[in-house]
């Protein structure tokens, strides 16, 4: 069985497991639309996103459908967000790093 953290800005995150041993880097603060957060290096954007209770990552441009963490190999394009005012940024495959500014994507995002 799987045991959580009680920090609630973790309340996502699996801190024990029988098999696997996390090594977390260093803990570093991002900021999700001006809001900081914690993750720890090491993290994808999208792993620390949702360790925080961050689920929607963008809107589809048609019908504003919510997406989120889908494949999170870098397949299938639902975790596109602005990353640091780049649009279009693959969360499931771009590293946390201290003080990256983390945006929902509405749309196909603008340049
Ligand atoms: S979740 Fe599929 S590309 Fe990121």
């Amino acid at each position: 069985m799987r045991k959580k953290t009680s920090n609630t800005q973790n309340q996502a995150r699996i801190s024990e497991h029988p098999v696997i041993t996390f090594n977390r880097g260093a803990e570093v603060t991002f900021y999700f639309e001006g809001k900081p957060l914690k993750g720890y290096l090491g993290d994808t954007i999208a792993a620390a996103l949702v360790a925080n209770g961050i689920k929607v990552f963008r809107y589809t441009e048609k019908r504003h459908r919510p997406r989120g963490f889908f494949c999170a190999v870098g397949k299938c394009s639902s975790c596109l967000m602005v990353v640091d005012g780049k649009p279009n940024t693959m969360v499931c495959m771009e590293p946390l790093r201290e003080g990256v500014r983390v945006e929902r994507q509405k749309g196909r995002g603008k340049i």
